[in-house]
């Protein structure tokens, strides 16, 4: 018997829900390096979701059979590009349609903010979803590796001079609401963001940050347990000593 599915916004009471859905689907072996595993993700939605829709640039869609939640995705419109953050369908309900169905709805989205063209990244070995972009006519471009260090540095480097960590105060709150957060540091004219995921990991996205030994030592005397998880776009050459290799995602686009 096919179902009637209705596209309509998230609603409030079905985040838990959804992020359910996402964590039953989500590979484990990266989901645990993503701020989606935070323990405070479905506070961090909830805040999205009370901002009315024409003051924000994230939209998140449920797919309801009745009042049931069967899947979702989320989308961040970044000026011309609009990026799918997420989709996933609850595993009893793929292969219905469903998914193509959110895909359908946030392209017209899209569409209707003049973006030219949509975005994802999808995990290496999600070969299935891969395939299925492919499909809808999504394109790859570039990879990203994800790394992590094999062990905390607990020794200890003289702090250096001139790094200024500018948000600590609104960084703290949002890593107590949260369970995640984002440092703003800065020396010179280098600013460095910092992702903080839960209480182990330091996420750092460029290279010559996880090369910098001076920022790596302020982030050490700031929390000398945390490891450090990079994931690098187009890693080209080798990856420092202590790190080890996670998986790639790979960036794909589909022009509008
Ligand atoms: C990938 C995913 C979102 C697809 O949603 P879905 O509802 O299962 O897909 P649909 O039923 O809408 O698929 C529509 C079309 O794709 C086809 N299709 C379904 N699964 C497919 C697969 N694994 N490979 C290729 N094609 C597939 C369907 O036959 C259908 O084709 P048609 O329109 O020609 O009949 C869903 O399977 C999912 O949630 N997977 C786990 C989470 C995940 O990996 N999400 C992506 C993270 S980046």
């Amino acid at each position: 018997m096919s179902r009637e599915i209705t596209i309509a916004s998230l609603a409030n009471g079905d985040v838990e829900r959804a992020i359910e859905i996402m964590s039953q689907g989500a590979d484990p072996t990266i989901f645990p390096y993503l701020i989606h595993s935070c323990f405070g993700y479905a506070e961090y939605v909830k805040s999205i979701l009370r901002l009315p829709v024409e003051c924000r640039d994230t939209f998140f869609f449920g797919a309801y059979d009745q009042d049931q939640l069967l899947g979702f995705s989320e989308w961040r419109r970044l000026g011309g590009v609009f990026l799918l953050s997420e989709l996933f369908i609850a595993a009893d309900a793929r292969s219905g349609g469903i998914g193509k169905q959110l895909f359908e709805h946030g392209r017209e989205l899209a569409i209707k903010h003049n973006a030219f063209v949509i975005e994802l990244d999808v995990f290496m070995m999600n070969h299935e979803a891969r395939e299925w972009y492919q499909r809808l006519g999504f394109i790859e471009r570039h990879q990203t590796s994800w790394i992590l260090e094999g062990a905390a540095h607990r020794a200890k480097a003289v702090i250096p001079q001139g790094y200024m960590v500018k948000n600590f105060c609104t960084a703290a709150a949002c890593q107590k609401v949260y369970g995640f957060s984002n440092l703003e540091i800065e020396s010179g004219s280098t600013k460095y963001s910092i992702g903080r995921l839960g209480d182990r990991y330091f996420r750092i996205t460029t290279m010559e940050n996880l090369y910098d030994k001076q920022l790596l030592s302020v982030l050490r005397h700031l929390d000398p347990d945390r490891r450090i998880v990079g994931s690098i776009k187009n890693l080209v050459c080798c990856m420092p000593d202590n790190f080890h290799f996670i998986t790639k995602s790979i960036r794909m686009h589909h022009p509008l």
